[in-house]
């Protein structure tokens, strides 16, 4: 008689046929750093998320470094001063990413350093583009990307990854990248990214006051997935070397869709309000913070993701050394 309970009757048994896993090197934590006098402001959307100072963002980078933790993402807070309609600090040699990259390169020179493209951190309106009559301009913003890539280069990010969702910006960049002698920098595109409710508490992290209006004249529409796929093609035609699709457990049908029909490495983005959703949860007492967190990694996985950002990344480590 078929008795597939065999199988699952011991911790040994089930580890042994056990089809996917979750390992450190699967993770890539994403930290947010400002440039006020604090060493840590906590988010109050994300429990256990703070803002950090640059002393402070390389003593993390450290300690993610010897959990065995590969990469982390950088996310900017800006004074609102710096905030403006023509997002200038964005491409600003010295500005706030570029130097976080220095600071972890001269001490952690072993981690990579993953770095967005965009410019909602540095827009007064937070869109990621540049508005123009009240149009988020394509051409125009490409050439700030370019731009804001080069100097995050020049700081020492090991990867750049547009979450702008203009189009041509990954072949722009890539140009631009080979024109100034960058030719081992990696891109790994937020390809098929979808315009999301899930992003809240991300912009309350960079401290995006108020919208104007949403994103969805450059972000996908969470009713397509034959559109992630024409998304992703083109991506990987201009030179992304990564693709990306965000948020994720909404969207694991199009993770699997993406990893199986392009076998490219296909990352996943465990976004803030999926993070915020379980804090939440567990707040209250519904279920067990460590399970859930593990279930939906390992989730991405099953699904074919290489690699998941997620704000779980540091804790999780730890778990799984223990
Ligand atoms: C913006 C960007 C967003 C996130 C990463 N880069 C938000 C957005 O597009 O509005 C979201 C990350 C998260 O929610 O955790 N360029």
């Amino acid at each position: 008689m078929a008795r597939p309970r065999r199988l699952r009757q011991s911790a040994w048994s089930r580890d042994l046929v056990a089809e996917n896993r979750l390992h450190v090197s699967d993770l890539i934590w994403p930290i947010f750093v400002h440039d006020r006098d604090i060493a840590r402001e906590p988010i109050r959307s994300l429990q256990g998320v703070d803002r950090l100072s640059i002393t402070e963002a390389v003593k993390e980078a450290k300690e993610a470094r010897d959990l065995g933790i590969k990469v982390l993402a950088l996310f900017p807070h800006l004074d609102e001063r710096l905030r403006t309609v023509d997002a200038k600090a964005a491409i600003d040699p010295n500005g706030l990413i570029p130097t976080v990259c220095r600071a972890i390169k001269s001490e952690v020179p072993d981690i990579g350093l993953l770095v967005d493209v965009a410019l909602d951190p540095y827009t007064d309106h937070g869109h990621d583009g540049l508005l123009v009559d009240g149009k988020i301009v394509n051409d125009a913003t490409v050439e700030m990307l370019i731009q804001q890539t080069l100097v995050q280069v020049e700081g020492g990010a090991d990867i750049v990854a547009p979450s702008d969702m203009m189009d041509g910006r990954i072949g722009a960049i890539r140009n631009a990248l080979e024109a100034t002698g960058h030719h081992d920098t990696l891109i790994m595109s937020y390809a098929a990214k979808y315009a999301s409710a899930f992003y809240g508490p991300y912009r309350d992290a960079i401290g995006v006051k108020a919208l104007k209006g949403d994103k969805k004249t450059y972000q996908m529409d969470s009713a397509n997935s034959d559109e992630a796929v024409r998304e992703v093609a083109i991506d990987i035609s201009e030179g992304a070397d990564m693709v990306m699709v965000k948020p994720g457990l909404p969207y694991l049908d199009i993770v699997q869709r993406v990893s199986e029909t392009f076998k490219v490495p296909t990352f996943v983005y465990q976004v803030s309000g999926e993070y915020a959703m379980i804090k939440a949860a567990v707040e209250k007492g519904f279920m067990d913070h460590d399970r859930a967190a593990l279930e939906t990694l390992l989730a991405f996985k099953r699904a074919g993701a290489s690699g998941i950002l997620t704000y779980f990344a540091k804790h999780v480590a730890q778990l799984l050394r223990n």
